[in-house]
């Protein structure tokens, strides 16, 4: 039997190789969770708190489940590292697909899981003013805060929007194999509602 004095280095060693792995496993909860706004509360400055929010917000803006439908180009995206979408269909003149390639001809009310196809009646791509993919946190949220470029929206709009739109909801619900956006819609929501009250700031880049 190994007396207490050798085992020290052992349990040292196991010790270290569990705060270890704790770190990687926070990590990785961490990208798929939402912090709530009191967190930020220690940030005296209502701006420099503002866009703390938004970039944990960002979590979910950045996430495949919102860009795959917020593309720069004229083809949706699809699965976590955001390939152009096969077979190639394009956004067309309203968001729903060209005539002879219609979102609805593959995509139904819901998500189809047999052939784990995604759903929603209201399928469609967002218009290219309000594309995201490639773009910073920085870039999308003054893209956000346009309302050139946000379909008209004041930020209580867009507020509601993230907090109730049904389409917005599908990425906490997207069905087979593909992984929800971080956190919950509520969550989302309650952090871009403290974005806007603490003056809608952006992060700086
Ligand atoms: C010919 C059938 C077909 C048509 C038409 C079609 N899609 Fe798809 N789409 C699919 C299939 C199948 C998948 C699932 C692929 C996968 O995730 O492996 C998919 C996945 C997607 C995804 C990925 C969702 C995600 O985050 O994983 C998006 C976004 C999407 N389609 C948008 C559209 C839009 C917008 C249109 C219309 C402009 C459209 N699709 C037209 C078959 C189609
Ligand atoms: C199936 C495609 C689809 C998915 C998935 C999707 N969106 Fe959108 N999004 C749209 C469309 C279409 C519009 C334009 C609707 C309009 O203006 O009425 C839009 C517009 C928006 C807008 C308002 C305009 C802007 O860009 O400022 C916000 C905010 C938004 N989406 C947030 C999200 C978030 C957050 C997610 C992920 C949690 C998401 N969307 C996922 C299709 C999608």
């Amino acid at each position: 039997m190994l007396s207490n004095e050798r085992l020290v280095p052992y349990l040292a060693a196991a010790m270290l190789l569990a705060a270890m792995l704790a770190t990687d496993v926070e990590a990785a909860d961490d990208a798929r969770t939402l912090a709530a706004p009191e967190t930020f509360q220690a940030i005296g400055d209502a701006a420099a708190r503002s866009a703390a929010l938004f970039s944990e917000a960002g979590k979910v803006l950045t996430h495949p489940r919102c860009v795959n439908c917020h593309p720069a180009g004229d083809r949706p995206l699809q699965s976590e590292n955001g390939r152009l979408h096969q077979p190639p269909v394009e956004r067309g003149a309203d968001g729903f697909g060209l005539a002879a390639m219609r979102c609805a001809t593959c995509h139904q009310k819901a998500n189809f899981e047999p052939g784990r196809v995604p759903g929603h009646p209201h399928w469609h791509l967002a218009p290219r003013e309000m594309a995201w993919q490639g773009k910073t946190l920085a870039q999308i949220c003054a893209q956000i805060k346009d309302p050139a470029r946000n379909g008209g929206r004041s930020l209580q709009q867009i507020h509601e929007h993230i907090a109730t739109d049904s389409l917005v909801g599908w990425a906490w619900a997207p069905g087979f194999g593909r992984e929800p956006a971080p956190g919950t819609q509520k969550e989302a929501s309650v952090l871009i509602a403290a974005w806007i009250k603490d003056g809608a700031a952006c992060p700086g880049q």
